[in-house]
């Protein structure tokens, strides 16, 4: 019998018979506490916090109880068959990893980029590595092992130095380019600005810049000797408000896949899939970027209807195994986690995120074993019940 993702909780059992219990949380709750206690105060809020009073941020997570997956029985699930073929990758599940910019600052060495790349590379879950990261995208690349990975493109105003990034991360072998479109300006967070925090504004996370040729060309003095020069023209190359006029342009900049990240509404979809993009990613950013938002779930059936057969990454409120069922039933192709990984980083490294990545993987398992859905064509829409409103 081939190694199943549920299999992880025998590990578990097993090990707790010899005495051994395990060290890091089994519940979100005991993450998120324990990445608390791990992390500094202001990289802490800046993680778990949102826009606004975070309505939407928790909108997001409690979007999914109002689903259920309705068991079938005597259906023999005993083989579950999660893998999933996205943009030519033949991948072992559908899970995958939401960039994040600030995972560098997360890890007790600061070099989280480079510990989630590595968590990639023993789970086979790819990463998908944020534009602004601790260490450059070559450096993180080199972690993957035999997973792909694929690069998120904050798309800088300076066209030139677009290109040189999608370049780059052409040359250091990632499979596939995510433009996020909803984070062009920063949404009104009242955690940060109450303590005047902002990471990037601080000289952090920068890496991909301070590395570029492009980017360098543009300064009079090298960043390393004027890290203030290099973080004000950050600051005034980050922000672009792209409009579809646009997207020829974007699609033009390289044959890997392109997909659009922030997609809620279904006209936005179909202009998305006819400038020739090859995947939708369905987000609103974890509720960081814009409150009051509908919960990214709700979005997610007409976004994957419109995207008609196109691929739909999803994520935005994923905290457990259920949580990633429930968006496949609903139309993603892939599901991605943001903060729970992110805890996972804080509180034990590669070993903390390769945790809560086994742990979502297994329960996800576990309940297509229990509830009869032995494989990821089984989870359509017939497989949910509205449980209230
Ligand atoms: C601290 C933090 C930093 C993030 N940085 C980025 C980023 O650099 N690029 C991006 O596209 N999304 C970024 N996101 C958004 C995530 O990719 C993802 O959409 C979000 O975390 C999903 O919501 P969840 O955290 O509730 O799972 C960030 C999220 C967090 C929590």
């Amino acid at each position: 019998m081939t190694q199943q993702f549920g299999d992880y909780q025998n590990e578990i059992y097993f090990a707790g018979l010899s005495g051994v219990l395990p060290d890091l949380p089994m519940s979100f709750a005991g993450l998120e506490a324990r990445a608390e206690a791990a992390l500094p105060p202001g990289v802490w809020s800046y993680v778990a916090g949102g826009a606004g009073d975070e309505h939407t941020q928790r909108a997001n997570v409690s979007a999914f109880l109002r689903w259920g997956l309705v068991p079938r029985m005597m259906v023999g699930a005993r083989q579950r068959d999660l893998s999933v073929e996205l943009f030519g990758l033949s991948l072992p599940s559908p899970l995958l990893m939401a960039p994040v910019g600030v995972l560098g600052l997360c890890a007790q060495d600061g070099h989280g980029d480079l510990a989630a790349a590595r968590a990639a590379a023993r789970t086979g879950v790819p990463m998908i590595a944020s534009t602004l990261s601790v260490d450059p995208m070559e450096e993180v690349a080199k972690e993957f092992g035999a997973t792909p990975g694929l690069f998120q493109l904050y798309c800088p105003s300076d066209r030139e130095l677009a290109t040189s990034l999608v370049r780059r991360a052409e040359a250091a072998g990632f499979r596939g380019i995510v433009v996020t479109l909803d984070t062009w300006v920063t949404g009104w967070r009242p955690r940060d600005l109450s303590t005047s925090n902002f990471p990037q504004l601080r000289g952090h996370c920068l890496a991909n810049y301070t590395s570029d040729p492009v980017f360098r060309s543009r300064l009079a003095q090298t960043p390393e000797e004027n890290p203030g020069a290099a973080v004000l023209h950050w600051a005034g190359v980050f922000p672009n408000p792209l409009t579809w006029d646009d997207l020829p342009w974007l699609r033009s900049l390289t044959d890997l896949p392109l997909i659009l990240k922030g997609l809620s509404h279904p006209e936005d979809v179909r202009r998305a899939k006819d400038g020739g993009v090859d995947g939708i990613y369905c987000s609103n950013h974890g509720g960081r970027q814009a409150n009051g938002g509908l919960p990214a779930l709700e979005a997610l059936p007409a976004v994957a209807e419109a995207a008609d057969g196109l691929p739909v990454l999803f994520d935005s409120g994923v905290r457990g195994g259920a949580d990633v069922i429930k968006a496949l039933a609903l139309g993603a192709t892939a599901v991605a986690v943001g903060r729970p990984y992110v805890y996972g980083l804080a509180a034990g490294g590669t070993d903390g995120i390769v945790h809560v990545l086994r742990s979502l993987l297994a329960e996800a398992d576990l309940i297509m074993a229990v509830d009869g859905y032995p494989t990821l064509a089984d989870l359509s829409r017939e497989a949910l019940r509205r449980t209230g409103s």
